[in-house]
């Protein structure tokens, strides 16, 4: 695509802006020109939340304010992400509408208000989406300040009123033509509740039906495909009218997790979507975890949104100082706002947009920060933080587009989230599948190595090394590709609680499958559960290690013994095996243990792969370093996430983008401080 996103060389700095809450304000639209030249800001997002000021009333636009806008941010040089108002909707249309409001999964239609609040079924809401977007390219799509479509914002969420009923059932029919197959796969023998009727089947609610998991599933999968759908009916005219403009909605993550938003599979949205964005807002500074624990989750997220398209992607949301709805909204510490800043960057961002530009005056997110406070000063500490973080990505712009080589990659699949976390079983409050993925990078984040976080269809011929723990459920079709994988060459990481389910969120009969039994070289007999206050070790290379939660009892057919039990019924019994098989090698991890234990398992199987980052000659697990490669250069970042000072070293030949001169190969780093580096591919391997 030969577009102005492409043709722009600068890193996007700037965020939403709402001049529409501030239309009787023209002093402050006046300053908002001249702070957003000073603040090095040179991107806007507009428009998403506008809707009741484009359409005041059924039928009748105004459209004046909006090309003022739009006109002044391009005079000043910025770019304008245009974004379309589905986010939230106009009184006028709820009330003569009603259909357009969302029900919830007890059937109780909700009264307008709020945001995200609206039916992705009623042809009424898809009808008045479709005039306003159509209206909205027609109008601004030849405008040269236009970079991007932002479809919406942050989809999510469902609705289960009779239209949503009967897309549901369609989608069924689709998926399993015959009711037949239906009661098969959803077991419906179990508890008489077979169907002899399409519309005998409801989406689940509390007052009805929340047990049969193949259900709970299905209508998750709905959601997303419900969803998409209605991204899709949002985007058609726009992509009609204006085929050049690239076009994003803006994902969500939840840091804590850590993971991308629950309840939309965004490996399957992200195929739709041109460039990949999302929102972040990390609890800096909080009181429940070091700072390079909270830095390693955001790591997590940032791969996991670069890998959905293996390109860089934008960071469209983050907020300059404190955001309003944590339990303690904390402001950042001095170096906080450029550290988090410039890591997004180093796992692949080509932008540092804020949710808000200026503080709200009124209203839920009045105290939400903003680059803009309500003093209007220039004078402010996260003013000026946001200037001098506008003043760094000018000077390290030609990272942009740059990309990052992993080769190493974590599966993540949603459609096992999803099942895992239905199944009842286990145990309820330690099933912990993202925070196991998260364990696991953890090393690579220590040790300064690219991760992709993956779904396990995914093409695997780049990696060296794939790590998969827990897949509840796998479809045959995903254990083909990973044993194709190992065949060729690959390096597979399996653990407990893997191969249980298929797709259909069926029990595999016979056991553990054949094929996984072959690949890993075992049979896995059973899993047993810990209580949180019961211990079981490990032993591995001279050393002995804590099980927590879970551990599987391994019988070895081909598999050769890493490990043991020490103790309870499965002592001396084998807890960790690794399998040659092809040109490849499996390890399966029969438990869950301490985090020691997988420092020193990926130490001791990272001794046959040369993954290290060639940048660091003695690294700290508390100081990041993630590199980005374009043809001729490769960018480095170093990070400090302490609030010590550091020092590490790194090899020779090294320049500072900053400074422009030759770097140091110490460098002693202040808390929070920030090295950006770069090298000639030619010199540097
Ligand atoms: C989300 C929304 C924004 C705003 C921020 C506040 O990301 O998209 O409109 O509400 O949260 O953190
Ligand atoms: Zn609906």
């Amino acid at each position: 695509m030969n577009n102005k996103y492409e043709k722009e060389r600068r890193l996007l700095h700037g965020g939403d802006y709402s001049p529409e809450q501030w239309l009787s304000y023209p002093d402050i639209l006046a300053d908002d020109l001249i702070m957003m030249k000073d603040t090095h800001s040179n991107t806007v997002s507009l428009g998403m939340f506008s809707w009741s000021a484009l359409e005041p009333t059924e039928g009748e636009f105004n459209f004046d304010w909006l090309d003022k806008i739009i006109n002044d941010i391009y005079k000043i040089g910025g770019n304008i992400i245009l974004a379309t108002p589905s986010g939230a909707r106009p009184a006028w249309m709820s009330q003569k509408y009603p259909e357009v409001l969302r029900t919830n999964n007890k059937r109780e239609k909700m009264l307008h208000g709020g945001r995200h609040n609206h039916c992705y079924s009623s042809p009424v809401y898809r009808e008045k989406t479709s005039i306003i977007n159509k209206k909205l390219a027609e109008r601004y799509g030849e405008h040269p300040g236009i970079l991007m479509w932002h479809i919406s914002n942050e989809y999510g969420g469902e609705c289960h009123c009779n239209y949503c009923q009967e897309s549901f059932r369609k989608w069924l029919k689709n998926k399993y033509i015959t009711l037949e197959n239906l009661n098969n796969s959803w077991w419906n023998s179990f508890w008489s509740h077979s169907f002899t009727d399409w519309l005998q089947v409801e989406s689940p609610s509390s007052l009805g039906e929340e047990n049969v998991h193949g259900l709970n599933l299905d209508w998750k999968r709905f959601v997303t495909d419900q969803t998409i759908d209605f991204y899709k009916h949002e985007i058609k005219d726009i992509r009609k009218i204006t085929p050049t403009i690239p076009i994003t909605t803006n994902f969500m993550g939840d840091v804590n997790k850590p993971a991308p938003h629950g309840s939309t599979d965004y490996h399957k949205f992200a195929k739709h979507v041109d460039i990949i964005s999302w929102d972040c807002y990390p609890n800096w500074h909080n009181d429940y975890e070091s700072t390079a624990d909270l830095a390693s989750k955001v790591a997590f997220l940032d791969d996991h949104f670069r890998s959905m398209k293996k390109k860089s992607f934008l960071i469209m949301e983050s907020t300059p100082s404190s955001v309003n709805w944590q339990d303690f909204n904390k402001a950042k510490r001095p170096g906080m706002h450029l550290l988090s800043s410039i890591q997004h960057i180093a796992h692949g961002s080509d932008s540092n947009l804020y949710f808000q530009w200026r503080k709200s005056r009124g209203s839920s997110e009045k105290f939400h920060g903003a680059v803009i406070d309500h003093d209007n000063s220039t004078e402010n500490r996260v003013y000026q933080d946001v200037k001098f973080v506008g003043e760094i990505m000018e000077r390290i712009k030609s990272v942009k587009g740059s990309n990052k080589n992993s080769k190493v990659a974590i599966i993540y699949d949603w459609n096992n989230h999803w099942a895992f976390e239905d199944s009842q079983g286990f145990a309820s409050s330690t099933k912990k599948y993202t925070e196991t993925l998260h364990e696991h990078y953890r090393y690579f984040w220590n040790h300064d190595i690219s991760v992709d976080i993956i779904p396990p269809s995914d093409d695997l011929d780049n990696y060296d090394l794939v790590i998969a723990p827990m897949l509840y459920l796998i479809s045959e079709d995903d254990i083909e590709n990973l044993c194709n994988f190992v065949k060729n060459g690959g390096i597979l990481v399996g653990t407990y609680i893997t191969g249980i389910v298929n797709e259909f969120d069926l029990i595999y009969l016979n056991g553990f499958p054949e094929k996984l039994q072959k690949l890993f070289g075992i049979n896995r007999i059973e899993n047993d559960i810990l209580y949180p206050t019961e211990r079981n070790e490990l032993s591995f290379e001279n050393n002995n290690y804590k099980i927590l939660d879970y551990a599987d009892t391994i019988q070895v057919n081909k598999a050769e013994v890493l490990s043991y039990y020490k103790n309870d019924v499965s002592s001396n019994k084998p807890a960790v095996v690794t399998n040659k098989i092809g040109k490849g090698r499996t390890y399966y991890i029969g438990a869950r243990t301490e985090y020691t234990f997988l420092e020193d398992f990926y130490n001791f199987i990272l001794v046959q792969l040369e993954l290290s980052n060639p940048l660091i000659k003695v690294g700290d697990t508390e100081v990041s370093v993630q590199s980005r490669s374009s043809l001729h250069k490769n960018y480095h970042f170093v990070m400090n996430f302490s609030e010590n000072n550091k020092t590490i070293e790194i090899t020779n030949g090294i320049f500072d983008m900053v400074s422009g001169k030759k770097s140091d190969f110490i460098l002693n780093l202040k808390p929070y401080e920030v090295r950006i580096l770069y090298s000639y591919n030619k010199d540097f391997k």
